[in-house]
């Protein structure tokens, strides 16, 4: 469906050079064509052709493997390059000197450096095995645990858990113009962190089953080796996972639900409006996926000025400020951990994220509207409908609690707090779920999932009568004339 989607709005955008080729080669075609789309490549390759239009690299790969000592070695033949990924080599780990940021209940402000590369040291580190969670969390494309979003994601992780909380830092391998070279590096990452998360396993006896793995954009992809390289870990939380590069690739090499024993995703910004320009994966990849206000494009995010520009060739896309076109792209694929964050809280305030099943049909027209057809066309459905612990789950830290796995809609307001105000059903599913488990429990003692500590008390303050469509701006319409 979405290719199709993906042509029809291709093909409404005035003027946009298409060209006709027979069998579509790569370096024959997409080089020499200076950035003509060919008319018969899948939406996938497209995103790879934009990136060899805008990266230095062009695709230009070295064949030889490196190899870096205990990190191992980095073959460049497929499927860890094809014309999906067309990736130079990783940069070496002492260019990129990954390392972790540790905090704990103990030390939630001031972090603790650990050296990941050439030697792992934890001496006076405040890590604590018994605690019952591990958590590891990742940031992606241009960005380093300074940020405000990441640190706020672990105060409120902390709030919620007693947890060993690691920030992956990889800031000099992430802050390069060139998202090739970038999306390479997350290998080095990757290893780097495996290796640690091994070691915490031989030497410091934690379990997989306490490891909760969260990453951002290219993070997510860092957070699935590590959990390929260590067996069972409990939970993957991939939050708008990096799209070119990656999807349409094999599972050995992006992000995929074999990687852990729970693996949940978020999509804040698949591409569909804008061909080309989306960040996150648009296909669902996980044991839940979760497609916020359509998946592809947030209500808090305005759309570039396109009318003002003439579109007539993807390069034309120049014309666009790249301050807009990058916080236009940028912004719905950073509320991913926005929401993510918030969730973490839910129980603690008064509203919460109802996800809910979702059909082909619904899905598609949220995601065509951002969001707006599902609150237009289902106010009352979706306040007082069909929703029990089969066809619901509450985004947060226990999704995996809720039995009810495939794709979810979720709808959000479009500015802080983006949570709906929706406590009486969390509360009433909390409760079935709890219920569920308490004769599961009774039943049987194996379940795959195994954090056993609950982070979310039943909220107990009343309802807010609130209109579900809060002051919105209006989307709809300037993404019907886009089209
Ligand atoms: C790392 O450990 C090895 C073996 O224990 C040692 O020879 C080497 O000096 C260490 N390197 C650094 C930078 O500490
Ligand atoms: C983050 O902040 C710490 C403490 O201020 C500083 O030492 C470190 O260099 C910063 N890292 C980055 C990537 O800016
Ligand atoms: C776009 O093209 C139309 C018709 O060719 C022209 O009238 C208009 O001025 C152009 N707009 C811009 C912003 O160049
Ligand atoms: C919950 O709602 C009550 C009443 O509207 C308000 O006083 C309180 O601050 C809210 N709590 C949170 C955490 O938002
Ligand atoms: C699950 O956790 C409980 C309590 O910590 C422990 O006794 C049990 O062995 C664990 N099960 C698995 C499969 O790890
Ligand atoms: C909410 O519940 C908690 C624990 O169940 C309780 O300590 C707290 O006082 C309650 N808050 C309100 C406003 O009822």
């Amino acid at each position: 469906m979405y290719p199709l989607l993906l042509f029809f709005f291709i093909s409404g955008i005035k003027g946009l050079s298409v060209v006709s080729t027979g069998n579509v080669l790569f370096d024959k075609v997409v080089v020499p064509a200076g950035c003509v789309i060919p008319r018969d490549v899948d939406n996938i390759a497209r995103a790879a052709l934009l990136q060899q239009c805008i990266s230095p690299s062009k695709g230009k790969k070295l064949d030889e493997e490196r190899c870096f000592g205990e990190l191992g070695c980095f073959p460049m033949k497929s499927p860890w390059t094809s014309n999906l990924r067309p990736f130079p080599q990783p940069m070496t780990p002492d260019e990129i000197q990954p390392q972790l940021i540790f905090y704990s209940r103990d030390n939630p402000e001031v972090g603790q450096v650990v050296q990941v590369w050439p030697n792992i040291s934890t001496n006076g580190l405040k890590f604590d095995p018994k605690r019952p969670y591990t958590t590891f969390m990742t940031h992606g494309f241009a960005s380093n645990c300074n940020t405000t979003w990441i640190q706020h994601l672990k105060d409120n992780y902390l709030k919620q858990r007693d947890a060993n909380v690691f920030l992956v830092d990889w800031n000099k391998g992430a802050n390069l113009l060139n998202y090739l070279q970038v999306a390479s590096n997350t290998r080095v990452v990757g290893a780097a962190v495996s290796r640690f998360v091994k070691y915490l396993r031989e030497e410091k006896g934690v379990k997989p089953g306490q490891i909760h793995l969260i990453g951002h954009s290219l993070g997510s992809h860092i957070s699935s080796y590590v959990a390929k390289s260590n067996p069972k870990i409990s939970v993957l939380t991939a939050l708008d996972p990096a799209q070119p590069g990656f999807e349409g690739s094999p599972a050995a090499v992006r992000l995929d639900k074999s990687d852990a024993e729970f693996v949940e995703v978020v999509h804040t910004s698949g591409r569909p409006f804008i061909p080309l320009l989306g960040f996150g994966f648009i296909t669902t990849v996980g044991h839940v996926d979760f497609y916020f206000n359509g998946g592809a494009l947030q209500p808090k995010c305005k759309i570039p000025p396109f009318d003002s520009v003439n579109i007539t060739s993807i390069s034309d896309l120049v014309l666009v400020p790249v301050e807009v076109l990058s916080e236009w792209v940028g912004c719905s694929h950073n509320l991913a951990h926005e929401y993510y964050s918030e969730a973490i809280l839910t129980g603690n305030n008064n509203c919460s994220f109802v996800a809910r099943k979702t059909g082909a049909v619904e899905h598609l027209s949220n995601t065509f509207s951002a969001g707006y057809a599902n609150k237009l066309t289902n106010p009352i459905l979706s306040r007082i409908g069909d929703c029990d612990a089969e066809k619901c789950s509450i985004f947060g830290l226990d999704i995996y609690r809720y039995p009810t796995i495939g794709k979810f809609t979720i709808n959000t307001n479009s500015d802080p707090p983006f949570c709906l105000l929706e406590v009486d059903r969390q509360k009433s599913l909390a409760k079935a779920v709890s219920e569920r488990e308490q004769n599961k429990a009774s039943q049987t003692d194996s379940k795959s999932v195994n954090l056993t500590e609950t982070s979310t008390g039943a909220p107990n303050a009343t309802t807010t009568v609130k209109s579900i469509l809060s002051p919105v701006k209006n989307v709809f319409s300037k993404v019907k004339s886009f089209i």
